[in-house]
């Protein structure tokens, strides 16, 4: 008799549970940045409040994650790691449910090594219970750092494990890795499925910190796309020199900026790391910027082309014999292709002086004999700027960029 085989493809079609995760760049905040240790059920509940009433859930900043420090040094009699009962004295399932009833997303934080950074339990040889743990909480996203890996372990293989173990609970998670950058994880943490990874050490909040980050990994981020992205750290924007990575030296609004603007054209996941009981109105205004998300989220998920990235000319008035200085790696040009044939333009001046930073439409595929020019919008200041042809050498304040949205249109002159 003939038996009809089951029709697998229909069979896995109709399990179909999940929806993609990380299909664009995720968003939320983190407490690192800002708090530390310092954290507690009180706080957490705060952020929640806040990133519901001020717009940010709106804008898709959808998960609030606790980092580092939230258990007891020990694991319980059961195996499993213990939420530290002063911070968190109702468990972390009724964070979870807090977190939740705002329309937002869970996430917490444990280690591929023995013990986290700050030396709470890690989840080497634990990362099934644990994974099964942080499911039974209602958690939805998973940051998991590097820190005490033993010697004779197996990088790549503990992130897969890990992995493994979050699908296994048959919930949803987000899985964040964060082994700063270690073994090129740009080459291997799609595979082993990761949805983000973080691709350097940690930021600190200061104008050399954020641009390093940033030269480090333009090359990079070809490898960085849908469902996994190369993530250059939680945003020190607005934390004015203020909590853990905090150096007391504030940056300027410009500097701010410049680092969201990086972030957003750079296409990386946006996580606040400022306290947001207490940013200042300008870098709430900053971080909500519909036109800098748009091209953080803009669905093609394309890295930007380096149109121009070497040196700025700036006047060395202390020299004599040498009137002009050119310091290195502090002209950028980037052009970002973006849905729907737009263009983010981006132009930085990184040096410690104002210089103009020049460029040549030629340089961007735009050639005189094209007959095509760049019809450019400044998006700070809303200018329309008009078609642009031959070249563009915006003036720019030291540690300042500009960025225009452009499309093509036809030069007829
Ligand atoms: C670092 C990580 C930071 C933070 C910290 C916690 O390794 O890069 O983002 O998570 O550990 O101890």
């Amino acid at each position: 008799m003939f038996v009809q085989k089951p029709n697998l493809l229909l069979g896995r079609t109709k399990r179909r549970k999940f929806m993609p995760l990380a299909q664009l760049p995720p968003m939320g905040w983190n407490s690192w940045n800002t708090f530390g240790w310092q954290i507690n059920e009180k706080l957490i509940f705060e952020m929640a409040d806040l990133m519901a009433s001020q717009g940010y859930r709106e804008a898709g900043y959808e998960y609030l994650v606790i980092d580092d420090c939230w258990s007891l040094r020990e694991r319980g009699k059961d195996g499993r790691i213990v939420p530290d009962p002063e911070k968190f004295p109702h468990g972390m399932k009724a964070v979870a449910d807090y977190v939740h009833s705002k329309g937002l997303k869970f996430g917490m934080y444990s280690c591929a090594g023995v013990r986290t950074c700050a030396g709470y339990p890690g989840s080497y040889d634990h990362e099934f219970v644990d994974a099964q743990t942080f499911a039974d909480w209602g958690v939805d996203f998973l940051k998991y750092d590097f820190c005490n890996f033993p010697q004779s372990g197996n990088c790549k293989a503990r992130y897969l494990t890990m992995s493994m173990a979050l699908k296994a609970t048959g919930r949803e998670i987000l899985f964040s890795a964060c082994n700063w950058g270690m073994e090129e994880p740009g080459e291997w943490m799609r595979a082993i499925g990761a949805h983000m990874y973080r691709s350097t050490g940690d930021i600190m909040d200061n104008f050399v910190s954020f641009t390093d980050i940033v030269k480090s990994q333009l090359n990079k981020l070809c490898m960085s796309g849908n469902h996994c992205f190369n993530d250059m750290d939680m945003l020190t924007v607005g934390m004015e020199g203020k909590g853990n990575v905090g150096l007391g030296k504030v940056c300027s609004y410009e500097e701010y900026r410049l680092q969201f603007v990086l972030w957003c054209l750079c296409g990386v996941p946006l996580m606040m790391g400022a306290d947001l009981r207490t940013l200042a109105p300008e870098y709430r205004a900053l971080m909500l910027n519909p036109a800098l998300l748009r091209i953080n989220q803009d669905a093609e998920c394309r890295p930007p082309y380096i149109v121009r990235r070497d040196s700025v000319c700036i006047p060395n008035p202390d020299d004599a014999q040498a009137p002009w200085a050119h310091p290195a790696d502090t002209a950028f040009v980037l052009l970002r292709h973006l849905t729907d044939n737009e263009f983010a333009l981006f132009y930085a001046n990184l040096s410690d002086a104002d210089a103009e930073v020049h460029c040549e439409m030629a340089d961007m595929g735009l050639p005189v004999t094209g007959g095509v020019a760049l019809d450019m919008t400044d998006v700070f200041s809303g200018e329309h700027l008009g078609p642009q042809k031959d070249s563009f050498n915006p003036h720019i304040k030291a540690h300042d960029c500009r960025l225009f949205l452009c499309h093509l249109v036809k030069d007829n002159a």
